[in-house]
């Protein structure tokens, strides 16, 4: 047992690991120190022979070569198997076909809703905005409808739970006009783009979640003029030629006189269908002057101050701008439609 050179036997191993290129050759130097029949694992055998003092002592250190080795193994492995995994990730086909990234984009509504902000603010409008849950008095009674008033008729309205809370889903952005007007003085020139909600069926043009753009301007000695140039302006430029348009009178609460604004519909030419309801016309908006009492109702001076105001479908414009014949396919989250945008 004498001659047993223990720290010769470790350098050497230790240099035959640092030296293994790969899994199989350091299997291989495993085998000729750890394995059953290698060098270490002899060495143990002999062990019986040795007089029993030297036998504990060169034990030890044969458990402690052995675990040292063990460790040593261990890390290469680990180092070879690293870099063996990086090999084979950094080759590629270049022979491959590419593969395409899926880009997402912009609904249609809200490409829309963007450029209509840009055109009323380039004609010194100011964006607005409101809360969807309103109550009755916003939604309503501000706007010249008290309570009882046949013409809340007009929008059917979801109610929130309990009935009586007066809380509702807004039917219209009208209500944005009564909320910006309590905090600020005129001259005013505002827009508020929003989504609204009705309790009714649906069918090709009528959803029961819209979006409503709401415009209102405030001054003195504004007149019906103002507000056609202002709407005939604002269509030119969002459609990018000359539309046909028709202004026909109409009721609202909240406006005196009232109108309604019609466009020659864009998915039949005028022609008639179910769009339009084969009359060659889609009503676009409601508008008209602001009521007296609507100004009552924020505390201004019906004499000093007058106004337009007007509430557009950000849909139908949108049905009218890219010839949409249904207005349901808008929230069918059917990806053949809108990927076209
Ligand atoms: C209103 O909501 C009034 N607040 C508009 C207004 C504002 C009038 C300011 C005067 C002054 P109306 O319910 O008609 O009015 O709706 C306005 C527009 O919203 C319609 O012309 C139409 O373009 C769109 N619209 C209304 N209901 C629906 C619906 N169910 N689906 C799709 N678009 C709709």
């Amino acid at each position: 047992m004498n001659d047993i050179d223990l720290k010769n036997l470790r350098n050497q191993a230790e240099q035959e690991i640092k030296k293994a290129k790969n899994l199989n050759e350091l299997n291989k130097v495993f085998k000729e120190y750890l394995g059953k029949k290698g060098q270490v694992s002899l060495i143990f055998k002999k062990l019986k022979n040795a007089a029993p003092k030297q036998r504990i002592s060169v034990r030890k250190e044969l458990n402690s070569l052995k675990s040292f080795l063990q460790l040593e193994f261990k890390k290469k492995q680990e180092q070879l198997e690293i870099s063996n995994s990086v090999e084979q990730k950094t080759w590629f086909d270049v022979t491959a076909p590419g593969h395409k990234e899926q880009m997402g984009h912009l609904h249609p509504l809200t490409i829309v809703k963007r450029e209509i902000m840009i055109i009323f603010q380039e004609m010194g409008f100011e964006v607005a905005q409101g809360p969807e849950v309103e109550n009755d008095w916003y939604n309503f009674d501000a706007l010249n409808m008290p309570k009882h008033h046949p013409a809340r008729d007009m929008w059917d309205t979801f109610w929130l739970k309990p009935r009586k809370s007066d809380l509702l889903l807004r039917t219209h952005t009208s209500p944005v006009q009564i909320r910006y007007m309590e905090k600020h003085k005129p001259p005013l020139k505002i827009i508020a783009p929003g989504k609204v909600f009705r309790h009714e069926a649906t069918d090709a043009s009528h959803a029961f979640q819209l979006y409503q753009l709401e415009g209102l301007m405030i001054d003195r000695d504004i007149s019906v003029s103002n507000f056609k140039a202002i709407i005939y302006e604002f269509l030119k430029r969002f459609f990018k030629k000359n539309v046909s348009i028709r202004l026909r009178p109409s009721y609202f609460p909240f406006t005196e006189p009232s109108f309604e604004i019609d466009m020659g519909c864009t998915a039949c030419e005028g022609k008639g269908c179910s769009v339009c309801s084969q009359t060659g016309w889609l009503e676009m908006a409601g508008a008209g002057m602001v009521n007296p009492n609507v100004l009552k109702n924020v505390g201004l001076d019906s004499k000093e101050w007058q106004g337009f105001a007007f509430g557009f479908g950000i849909d139908r414009l949108t049905m009218m701008r890219y010839k949409i014949p249904e207005i349901r396919l808008f929230h069918s989250g059917d990806l053949r439609f809108l990927k076209q945008f």
